[in-house]
């Protein structure tokens, strides 16, 4: 039979199926079941997974909710004045502003206290990074996404944007305290 003269049998699709054809497709069935369920297994209890949550929100508003929180718990500055370091009460709700290039203000967390923080963008897409530990989460202009995150670790991380956003995304970087 090839494709280009019509099959010699008009019905020859109602073949019995081969042992070795039916073995594989088992496999490949059950195989894909145990991967489908793993999913939500792994939401569970594995410790990769930052349970998020995304509200809609303006930019604008954002912006301002960010601005507020700056204003009341800066502790000092970096970049000579430039990048504010903002220490909030533990336990509180942080803000992130992602932006074409930059990541503002930077946090200054204390360690085994939980925060929930919001990460949103100004403009484009931009990618929360956090370095040494396994973090990625997309941060997009009109969401605001919330992670509870509870540092166990001291240390200065790296907040490094992971989402290409044009011609100086590579400088897009960051530092997070933890003491
Ligand atoms: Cu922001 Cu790449």
């Amino acid at each position: 039979m090839s494709s280009i003269q019509p099959p010699s049998q008009r019905v020859w699709w109602k073949q019995p199926l081969d042992r070795v054809e039916g073995t594989w497709i088992a496999i490949a069935l059950l195989w894909s079941l145990i991967m489908f369920f793993m999913m939500p297994y792994w939401h569970v209890y594995g410790k990769q997974n930052t349970p998020g949550e995304a509200y809609r929100v303006v930019p604008t508003a954002y912006q301002k909710k960010a601005q507020e929180f700056v204003e009341k718990y800066t502790v000092r500055t970096e970049a000579n004045g430039a990048l504010p370091v903002v220490k909030p009460p533990a336990g509180s709700d942080v803000y992130l502003i992602a932006r074409l290039w930059q990541w503002w203000p930077i946090l200054e967390l204390e360690k085994g206290k939980t925060y929930r923080l919001h990460l949103s963008a100004m403009d484009y897409q931009h990618g929360f990074s956090l370095q040494p530990e396994n973090i990625n989460i997309q941060v997009l202009p009109g969401y605001e996404h919330v992670v509870t995150i509870t540092p166990n670790r001291a240390g200065t991380y790296s907040i490094v944007c992971n989402e290409f956003c044009g011609i100086n995304h590579h400088t897009m970087v960051s530092r997070l305290y933890v003491k």
